[in-house]
């Protein structure tokens, strides 16, 4: 599967997490898994749909290996991040927890950001 199809179907999967996430908190009435909920959604479902359109767009972005490392970082880091915010926010686990997990998935992130960038500057011209 090409990169944009797996980002594509990937955040379908996080926006219908997300939503029954959002529904458990409707219905319970417990906000603490707000955050985990604008996460899930935003870092997933929008952000990964917005990526797949832009492969779509520029497709010589996709021959890139950047894009590959783009999409494992982005990946891992979010479904770590999506973790540790529950963790935290949740109240699941102690910060010795969920404090090297942000340090890991931030990480992760932002260098799939960085090869994102690149690819745009290299090859979403026209
Ligand atoms: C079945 C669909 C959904 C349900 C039932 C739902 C439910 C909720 C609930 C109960 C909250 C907490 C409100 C509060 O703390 O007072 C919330 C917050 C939020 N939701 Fe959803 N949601 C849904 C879909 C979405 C989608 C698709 C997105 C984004 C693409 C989204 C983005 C957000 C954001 C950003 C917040 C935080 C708002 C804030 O901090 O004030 N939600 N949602
Ligand atoms: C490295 C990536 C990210 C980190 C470390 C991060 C961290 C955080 C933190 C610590 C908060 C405050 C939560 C609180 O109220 O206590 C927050 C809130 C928020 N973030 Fe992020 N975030 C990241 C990426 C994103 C992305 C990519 C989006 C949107 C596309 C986003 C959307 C939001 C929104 C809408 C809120 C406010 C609503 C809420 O608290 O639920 N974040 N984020």
């Amino acid at each position: 599967m090409k990169i944009d199809r797996l980002f594509l179907v990937i955040a379908a999967i996080y926006i219908l997490v997300g939503m029954g996430l959002g529904m458990f908190m409707g219905q319970s009435q417990d906000f603490s898994h707000r955050t985990t909920h604008t996460h899930i959604n935003l870092l997933g479902f929008v952000s990964m749909t917005l990526f797949a359109l832009v492969y779509r767009v520029w497709p010589a972005m996709q021959q890139s290996v950047l894009a590959r490392i783009h999409f494992f970082a982005y990946q891992i880091g979010a479904l770590i991040m999506v973790s540790a915010i529950f963790l935290k926010y949740g109240g699941h686990a102690e910060e010795g927890v969920f404090g090297p997990m942000f340090g890991v998935s931030e990480a992760l992130l932002v260098l799939g950001m960085i090869c994102f960038l690149i690819g745009v500057v290299r090859s979403a011209r026209e």
